[in-house]
């Protein structure tokens, strides 16, 4: 066996979005293509010789290919051991629990999340860091960086390690240990939940359906939910991963999780209902004919936290993205903890967990999660709302309906266009950009301007400053429209628009969001120009 150093070319699109590379396969499998980003990962992160390195992914089409070529790469580069997850498994949540879980260097995790998998679809790969979470936009900008000049890689020649048995091989002068990709991360979620109290509740007569998508979450959620906490066999549907998720798009929201929406909203539905995405760090939380808004959930984890044994001695603070509604703001304020707004991506988070300054984090985008790993969490989220269940012995919807009457509603929801040219959706911010002083002050509708700004963040900690994170329009009454570019597609562009209004007024709270937002989205639309600038009438997900 021989190390080669292979002679390269930079590609110039090696730029890291807001979690990782992310690429259609062809482009991925183009002749040195993954090496080089590797390679370009392994020259910034500079991990000592010997060092320890987590690789696993969510499965989909290219997984275990990626990872062979990581292997070899990894003992090329002086790695001295790395986990895998058997299969070349790893849920994202469960690959930041192992990476701390084991004190190593940092983990490479492959997954496109929530996008569509298959020889055409899309492929990603990203770089965690030792506390288990995605590497910085420091470490990002200095992989982008690398990856235009980069000139040679090296790699092992050596035979594909067999990833389908548990137990330690070697390759070259590493280690390479095949590992239960659910054991340490189920573990964790016995140490966070009470299984005793979830397991009663899920033997009276309360049913739930947990839609896995035929992505990585059907082992895990069948070996949490059905085995340990003993709920029927069949409570996990489509649990069994597929390359190409069976063709369908992970991503777990109304519109694609229409398996679960219709057994939800059909006759003799279920009591609770929760789906995850591709690498299962997404959640979405439902009722019998109810949804929780992503944004709803965060706040309503925070009000009831102390109900599960893992947080019982309350929160530190909380997060939340700045296109996420601000509910959980209202909870933090009445538990009188600090609550943090950043820009959009995990990432934002580290260093507020790390600094013991936040415990509970969530996203708008289907995103939940704590400081008991460094990313979003879906099957954590899952089990910490049926640990409030199994406590409060209320259904969902009244839960969240006495959330409302304390709190107050925020009606939100979010309107993307998607594979948009990419001149057109620029085009729509820059128009936004450039209408902030005539926009200030105005009245449109029952709605009056206070503020328009480009959201800049500093982040409290380091001091590193993320500029240009989206477009706010800022009502008086703290309603808000706001416009941002997605750093995840690989098509063209995609146009967030995200919309909220504040209501006090309980009696208005059995509205429908898209009823109670219908003026907000008018204005969205017009002062936008978004439908003569792009050509489409109607957006492609609604949320
Ligand atoms: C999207 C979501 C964002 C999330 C990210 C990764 O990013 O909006 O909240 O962190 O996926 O799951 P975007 O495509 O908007 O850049
Ligand atoms: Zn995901």
């Amino acid at each position: 066996m021989s190390i080669r150093t292979v002679v390269t070319q930079p590609f110039s699109d090696q730029k890291p979005g807001t979690s990782g590379l992310r690429k259609k396969v062809p482009v991925f499998q183009q002749t040195h293509y993954l090496e080089n980003f590797v390679q370009s990962i392994f020259d910034s992160i500079a991990a000592p010789q010997g060092a320890t390195l987590v690789v696993g992914g969510d499965g989909r089409y290219y997984n275990r290919e990626a990872i062979q070529t990581i292997l070899k790469m990894a003992a090329a580069n002086g790695f001295g051991e790395v986990l895998v997850g058997r299969g070349g498994i790893l849920s994202t949540p469960a690959a930041s629990c192992v990476i701390r879980k084991y004190q190593t260097f940092g983990g490479i995790i492959l997954s496109a999340s929530h996008n569509p998998g298959g020889p055409e679809e899309d492929f990603g790969i990203k770089f965690n860091s030792s506390n288990g979470g995605p590497a910085t936009e420091t470490v990002t900008e200095a992989i982008f960086s690398r990856s235009k000049n980069i000139a040679s890689y090296r790699i092992l020649d050596a035979a594909d390690v067999a990833l389908d048995k548990l137990g330690e091989t070697t390759l070259g002068a590493m280690k390479v240990k095949v590992i239960d990709p659910v054991n340490d991360y189920a573990e964790l979620m016995e140490s966070l939940f009470d299984f005793d109290s979830i397991r009663a509740l899920l033997k009276n007569d309360f049913r739930m359906r947990f839609d896995a998508m035929h992505a990585v979450n059907g082992p895990y959620a069948k070996e949490i939910i059905e085995r340990r906490l003993g709920a029927p066999v069949g409570s996990v549907m489509n649990g069994v991963p597929l390359e190409d998720f069976g063709g369908g798009h992970p991503d777990p929201n109304l519109t694609y999780a229409h398996d679960l929406v219709e057994i939800m909203y059909g006759d003799d539905a279920p009591d609770f209902g929760a789906a995850s995405d591709g690498d299962g760090d997404r959640n979405m939380i439902l009722g019998k004919h109810f949804f929780v808004t992503p944004s709803d959930s965060l706040a309503l984890l925070a009000a009831n936290a102390t109900l599960a044994p893992g947080y019982k001695q309350g929160l530190a603070g909380i997060a939340r993205s700045m296109p996420t509604s601000a509910a959980a703001d209202r909870v933090a304020k009445a538990l009188n903890i600090p609550c943090y707004e950043t820009p959009t991506g995990w990432k934002f988070f580290g260093n507020l967990m790390d600094a013991g300054k936040v415990t509970l984090c969530g996203e708008e985008s289907f995103g939940t999660g704590s400081d008991h790993v460094r990313e979003k969490d879906g099957l954590w989220a899952v089990l910490f709302w049926l640990n409030i269940l199994a406590v409060r012995k209320q259904s969902v919807e009244s839960i969240v309906r006495e959330h409302w009457a304390k709190f107050g509603r925020n009606f939100y929801s979010r309107y993307d266009y998607e594979a948009l040219p990419t001149e057109a959706a620029n085009g729509v911010m820059l128009h936004l950009r450039d209408s902030f002083a005539g926009l200030t002050g105005k009245a449109l509708g029952r709605y009056s301007v206070q503020t328009c700004d480009d959201f800049s963040y500093t982040d409290p900690v380091d001091g590193s400053v993320s500029k240009s994170q989206g477009v706010r329009i800022l009502f008086s009454d703290g309603s808000r429209i706001i416009y941002r570019l997605s750093g995840t597609g690989t098509e063209g562009a995609t146009l967030r628009v995200y919309l909220e209004a504040y209501e006090a007024d309980a009696a208005r709270h059995h509205l429908d969001a898209q009823e109670a937002l219908k003026e907000l989205i008018g204005i969205a639309l017009e002062i936008s120009e978004l439908v003569q600038r792009t050509g489409r009438e109607r957006p492609t997900v609604i949320t």
